[in-house]
């Protein structure tokens, strides 16, 4: 029996819907076939747009849609994608050997397109590297500005009269690898160049009438980097203190849970001590995050104040723009970076999240790579039939966190004790309240131990509602034109209001469980 203590009038920072933000990237196919099918296809479609995976992600409702990488954007040139599509250039896109067409036909209209149809604030990632500061600021200037432009009114005739007002704007990807394997140092620099080439559109100024406040996001390090990754942020913020400083809002991490060297794990079949090896993978992000927040806040600390009467303050949020779980088998897999998604990484996605839960007073945003038929997927496609991964369970049961506050919980679970690895606990759990509803989540990571799990209560609250997301193998995964065998299914409920109820939690299993507050008549 595991005893869980709520203190639900003990709460914590606000979960921004912002931390269960998803990535889209031209990578295998990971946006054509996967998001874009064109119109002409057999394949149902809103204007080009997969209908399956468009109506399935609604009901997400990504708070954020990065795009269009990754490694993606810092060769994309953005004017390759706008205008008509027969017009539009064809080339190779030689990202992670993937060596597919690109033939532009998903560009910045159809990116506004898919966010505005799904409810996600865009997050545009601009080139770096290949691109220059001139079309960085077109490429702001052709979304942001009013009609009256030349670049207004070509956005215009391209069909979108209103100007779309892109807040979010990723500066480079990766700087320190595949975006031009820069230094802290150079990588401040060109970070400086780009985000002054953006204009500003009398933001902050007060005499101007503008709500185009624009959030700059600044690459930050290699997370599976122990030793560059604090070099990184140190040297990053020591040169953006030296003289005046840019425009500067976010700092993004990206962090993959790797999973390579063992040939027998693949991402389908492994030991279960593959299992549990992948799911204490994922814990190392909570220790990076709290590393690379504190390294943020004494890298801004050590900014000299401005001089004059324009100076302002400086606040950087840490976001995470990246992860998931990297398995071995898809550097050779037919659409490279696709990989399935079985239990095992639901397991990991619900415990990564509930990393960014537990520290959504430290990471603003997060997204996960990526949305479909890449790595740690919501969604896999193939031909005319699309599944719904555990992962996208996940982040549907997830959803409910959204907006709420933490709430403070404590836990006696055991730990599963392994050799020549680090324990991990049996159930991790944690706890939200929003509106009097109070939400609980219980990840069950035993291969092969129910759990009998009592919920203590500071005050009286009815059961709501109860969701578990199981399976009968941890190996289970969600194959096309099959049965789903990785669902969410109701359980029991208990429906007398009181202040401890006990529940049944499924080896292998993720459960959310929702509870009403009652207030006692005065
Ligand atoms: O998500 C796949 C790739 O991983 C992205 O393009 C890149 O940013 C990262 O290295």
């Amino acid at each position: 029996m595991i005893h869980i203590n709520i203190d639900s009038k003990k709460t914590g920072a606000e979960i921004r819907p912002e931390l269960h933000g998803q990535f889209i990237e031209f990578l295998g196919s990971g946006i054509y076939d996967g998001i874009w099918v064109g119109e002409e296809a057999d394949i149902p479609n809103y204007n080009g747009l997969r209908k399956d995976v468009v109506d399935a992600m609604k009901e997400l409702k990504p708070p954020v849609l990065r795009w269009p990488g990754g490694c993606f954007a810092d060769v994309y040139h953005w004017r390759d994608g706008v205008g008509p599509r027969n017009q539009r250039p064809t080339y190779f896109n030689e990202n992670f050997g993937t060596m597919e067409v690109e033939n532009n036909s998903f560009g910045t209209h159809e990116f506004m397109m898919l966010c505005e149809m799904v409810g996600a604030k865009p997050w545009f990632n601009i080139n770096m590297m290949t691109g220059t500061t001139a079309e960085t600021r077109e490429w702001v200037e052709y979304v942001n500005r009013e009609t009256s432009t030349s670049l207004g009114k070509e956005r215009a005739v391209n069909g979108h009269e209103d100007p779309y007002g892109i807040e979010l704007w990723g500066i480079g990807n990766e700087s320190w690898a595949g975006g031009g394997t820069y230094t802290a140092e150079a990588y401040a620099n060109e970070y400086r160049k780009h985000t002054s080439a953006i204009p500003s559109f009398g933001a902050g100024l007060p005499w101007v009438d503008t709500n185009k406040e624009m959030q700059m996001i600044a690459v930050g390090p290699d997370g599976n980097k122990p030793k560059e990754r604090v070099a990184w942020t140190k040297d990053f913020f020591a040169e953006l203190g030296k003289y005046r400083k840019p425009r500067i809002n976010g700092y993004d991490l990206h962090f993959y849970n790797w999973n390579l060297g063992d040939e027998t794990d693949t991402v389908t079949s492994f030991s279960t001590d593959a299992w549990y090896k992948v799911i204490n993978g994922a814990f190392e992000l909570e220790d990076v995050i709290h590393e690379q927040y504190a390294l943020i806040q004494s890298g801004v600390a050590q900014i000299p104040k401005e001089e004059g009467t324009f100076a302002t303050e400086i606040n950087v949020d840490l976001i995470v723009g990246e992860w998931g779980n990297w398995h071995n088998i898809d550097f050779t897999a037919p659409s490279i970076l696709w990989q399935q998604c079985t239990m095992r990484d639901a397991i990991t996605t619900a415990l990564t999240l509930d990393i960014f839960h537990r520290n959504a007073d430290k990471v603003k945003m997060a997204c996960v790579a990526q949305s479909v038929n890449v790595l740690n997927s919501l969604f896999l496609t193939k031909e005319d039939k699309t599944v719904l991964t555990p992962n996208y369970y996940v982040f549907q049961l997830y959803k409910k966190h959204q907006g709420a506050e933490i709430i403070e919980i404590s836990d006696d679970s055991p730990t599963l004790e392994r050799v020549n690895e680090p324990d991990l606990k049996h159930v991790y759990s944690f706890g939200s309240i929003k509106d009097d509803v109070i939400t609980m989540n219980i990840v069950n990571t035993s291969v092969d131990k129910k759990e009998s799990i009592t919920f203590t209560f500071d005050r009286p609250v009815a059961m709501l509602k109860g969701e578990e997301l199981v399976s009968d193998s941890i190996h289970s995964y969600n194959e096309f034109g099959e049965n789903e065998q990785v669902t969410i299914k109701d359980t029991p409920i208990d429906n007398k209001e009181k202040q401890t109820f006990t529940i049944t939690s499924k080896q292998a299993s993720i459960a959310v469980y929702q509870f009403k507050v009652i207030h006692e008549e005065a």
